[in-house]
């Protein structure tokens, strides 16, 4: 489990997260959500162990911030909003660069990882490229790789391990954003644990199992994505005229924009 409690962050003097309490459960995906400049990426580097913050943050029981680094990265991968390379990397030592930070392993293993991972993502054959003469969507996908180079079990010595993904699917076509979102959701039912922040709510509605909601750097909301993505809670705190709907079919909630529609 992840339990962060009163986690404060302050960023060039600023309170930029504010007394945000929330847990994560290792087998679930729990999206944060909220208005850009909400606190989602700064909330998530917190959780990940890159900022100071005040209040706790438990992973699997030990708060993170006592932890060296070689136990954090072999119990979770980042996987942050933007990374921009500006050396001439290829596909192939990114991916690399994920394995090097994991669990040694014997070499055949490390191969089958990285072109097992490369495949997971859509990205076979892409090994020689050179990362910067990608598209947005294939960085974004070779970055996904490399997380999951580095932690490629949900399960290690009986814990859960953690995908941390920052806007894992944002710059991707609809076809790969179902994928991804599909192969971190069966991370989680393997027994692993996500945390994803989210911008698109009905991806949110199909894939997450909890919603963090956040607006101005404080918790709105926490809880099943049933309870917490409302008409009131996202009125409130996206401050436009959204409604939630469900499909007849099999009662899951999709999220119309009522103001686009002049209503
Ligand atoms: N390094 C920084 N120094 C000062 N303020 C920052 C820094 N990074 C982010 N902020 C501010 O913190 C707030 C939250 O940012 P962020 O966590 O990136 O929001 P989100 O991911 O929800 O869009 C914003 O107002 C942003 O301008
Ligand atoms: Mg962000």
């Amino acid at each position: 489990m992840i339990e962060v409690s009163n986690l404060n962050v302050r960023l060039a003097g600023k309170p930029v997260v504010r007394d945000v309490s929330f847990t994560a459960e290792a087998g679930t995906l729990t999206a944060i959500c909220g208005p850009n400049g909400s606190g989602k990426t700064t909330t998530m580097k917190a959780v990940s162990g890159e900022l100071a913050y005040r209040g706790s943050v438990h992973m699997n029981g030990a708060e993170i911030g006592g932890l060296e680094p070689w136990q954090l990265a072999e119990m979770r991968g980042v996987l942050p909003q933007a990374s921009s390379i500006s050396f001439p990397f290829t596909v192939r030592e990114i991916v690399r660069m994920g394995l090097a930070s994991g669990r040694s392993r014997h070499p055949e293993q490390a191969d089958r990882i990285a072109t097992e991972s490369l495949a997971a993502v859509d990205l076979s054959g892409f090994e020689g490229r050179l990362y910067q003469e990608l598209s947005g969507g294939e960085q974004q996908r070779v970055q996904l790789a490399r997380v999951l180079c580095q932690i490629s079990e949900p399960i290690t010595d009986g814990r859960p391990c953690w995908l941390l993904l920052d806007e894992p699917v944002s710059s991707l076509d609809i076809s790969h954003q179902l994928a991804i979102m599909t192969l971190a959701r069966q991370f989680a039912r393997r027994g692993g644990g996500v945390i994803a922040v989210m911008h698109d709510l009905n991806l949110t509605a199909l894939f997450a199992d909890r919603m963090v909601l956040l607006k101005d750097g404080r918790l709105q909301a926490e809880g099943s994505v049933k309870d917490v993505l409302t008409d009131r809670h996202l009125q409130g705190v996206f401050g436009c005229n959204l409604r939630v709907n469900r499909v007849p079919a099999d009662g899951a909630s999709f999220v119309l924009a009522h103001s686009a529609l002049g209503d």
